[in-house]
């Protein structure tokens, strides 16, 4: 993608579409349209033709709502699309990225190649709204197209360059290194979501480490693959065991960014990476399973967020851990009624081989904690209890830490994802008691998702941790204006301002 700015005017200005905003007015404002002063010169330019819509109730401004006016030369842009940034009080930084993905997609969808971006809350922060144009345009014009042979470029539908109108900002500089930003955070979230799309069959646990293999190369990152031996040698029982019914073999990714000082160890970034999930023996019903591909989102945003942080390069190191397998069921796989022991020596009583998350999940913290990392963050797809609690607007954070928890929330509001800190009281842990091992892998259908992570609790030690339960966030299977069907690659940008937060 090209992205480039200009100081061209609106009028001036050679695009296949202009973008520009306009608000809803509040109560005490008399209500109605207002035009952003970029909206409103080209409103001039088109004999108020924009105003006259508005009073006609064509167009209110409502969050991402769309008026497409086509300029018929009167401008050297082809057409204008005024998007809505929805009242006037309440708009922010995500308004502006919701609002830039929608108007992005929609410019491209109807054949547009070059867009230009005028979306400037006219508020103070401009590097924070331009940033928030860039990443919203290129998280809504991203696609997942590649085994459609008939529509190997969105059917020629493809922005290829992104025009940042600057209108008289003179700091060039700031502005180059917002789009920078903008540019990372969104390529690194579009990664992740290329992960969680790819269909099982391509993306195994083998092809997920060599993906993060060359992404590390490319930017500039330490990787280990452990393979089956390495991971059997360090006795990591919950990923040999969960992975035993597969043809493909477990995989364990390391990759280290060292952005502070040696001394200090560092933060570790934990992603479950199950490319698969059947269910195993305790096998899923066939409808949706097909969505278990995605059962590797975790792993995805830690890979995304490496890649954004090697780019961004906050002070301070970061470790990312991806355990990886498949969930299958045959001859050889792991059944209810198991014991395994995890790579610290605690052992687990199986009861449903669904519940597989946490045992690959129970090895990566031991191994964060036996190298003295913290905070510890781990991201995963883990309950379907996350889906019933929070739905798909926002993760659930489970921490043993109370600062760490709201810090992952705020973090997540800058990047313009939800997060909310569940409850973590002792009580939750009653129902993992086991008679026969040191913890029981489920505790039955109530608080499902905070008595999974109350046993990964078991395996963080005294290291401040959270969990990110992104079950319902990590996938959506119905299209948006902004988004397709499919992956959203949720946790990638809040990891990385969280890294950046943390490294301060
Ligand atoms: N990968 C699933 C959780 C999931 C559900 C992810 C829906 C995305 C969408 C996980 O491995 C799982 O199957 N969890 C079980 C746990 C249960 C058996 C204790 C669940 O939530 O039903
Ligand atoms: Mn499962
Ligand atoms: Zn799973």
């Amino acid at each position: 993608m090209d992205i480039q700015t200009t100081t061209q005017t609106a009028q001036t200005v050679v695009t296949d579409a202009l973008i520009v905003t306009a608000v809803r007015k509040s109560k005490k404002d008399g209500q109605g349209v207002q035009l952003s002063s970029i909206a409103a010169t080209i409103d001039k330019t088109l004999d108020n033709l924009i105003s006259e819509l508005s009073a006609e109730g064509e167009f209110k401004s409502g969050l991402g709502e769309l008026l497409t006016i086509y300029s018929l030369d009167r401008l050297t842009a082809k057409r204008v699309i005024v998007v809505g940034l929805g009242s006037q009080n309440k708009v922010n930084t995500q308004s502006i990225r919701h609002a830039s993905a929608v108007a992005a997609r929609h410019a491209q969808n109807m054949g547009a190649h070059t867009i230009t971006l005028a979306l400037q809350s006219n508020g103070s922060q401009v590097e924070t709204d331009v940033q928030a144009q860039i990443e919203g345009a290129l998280l809504g014009l991203y696609t997942f197209k590649i085994y459609k042979q008939s529509e190997q470029t969105n059917n020629g539908k493809n922005v290829s360059q992104i025009t940042i109108l600057t209108e008289g900002n003179t700091d060039t500089n700031a502005i180059e290194q917002a789009i920078e930003q903008g540019r990372v955070l969104a390529e690194a979230t579009n990664f992740a979501r290329t992960l969680v799309n790819e269909p099982p069959n391509v993306l195994t646990p083998t092809e997920l480490a060599n993906r993060a293999s060359n992404m590390a190369k490319q930017a500039g990152l330490e990787c280990e693959i452990f393979d089956k031996a390495k991971i059997t040698e360090l006795g990591m029982g919950g990923l040999l065991g969960v992975s035993q019914g597969s043809a493909e073999p477990p995989q364990f990714i390391v990759l280290r960014y060292r952005g502070g000082q040696p001394s200090d160890k560092g933060i570790a970034i934990v992603g479950k990476g199950i490319t698969f999930d059947t269910g195993g023996i305790s096998i899923k019903p066939a409808a949706g399973m097909d969505e278990m591909k995605g059962d590797m989102g975790g792993a995805a945003a830690v890979l995304g967020a490496m890649q954004a942080i090697a780019a961004l390069k906050p002070r301070i190191n970061v470790t990312a851990l991806v355990p990886t397998c498949e969930n299958m069921p045959s001859g050889t796989a792991y059944r209810p009624g198991d014991i395994l022991r995890i790579s610290n020596g605690k052992t687990i009583e199986i009861l449903n081989t669904d519940a597989e998350g946490r045992l690959i999940l129970a090895d990566a913290l031991s191994y964060a904690v036996k190298e003295g990392l913290s905070p510890i963050v781990d991201l995963a797809t883990l309950t379907g209890a996350i889906v019933i609690a929070l739905g798909n607007v926002t993760s659930g954070v489970f921490s043993n830490d109370e600062q760490l928890a709201n810090e992952i929330v705020a973090a997540g509001r800058i990047a313009g994802e939800k997060f909310w800190a569940m409850p973590m009281d002792e009580e939750y842990g009653e129902s993992i008691k086991s008679d026969i091992a040191d913890v029981k892998q489920t505790g039955g259908r109530a608080a499902g998702s905070i008595v999974a992570a109350k046993i990964l609790e078991h395996f963080v030690g005294d290291a401040k941790w959270a969990h990110l339960d992104i079950a319902g966030t990590s996938y959506v299977d119905s299209k948006k204006p902004y988004q397709e069907k499919g992956a959203t690659g949720v946790g990638v940008r809040t990891l990385a301002e969280l890294a950046r937060k943390l490294s301060e």
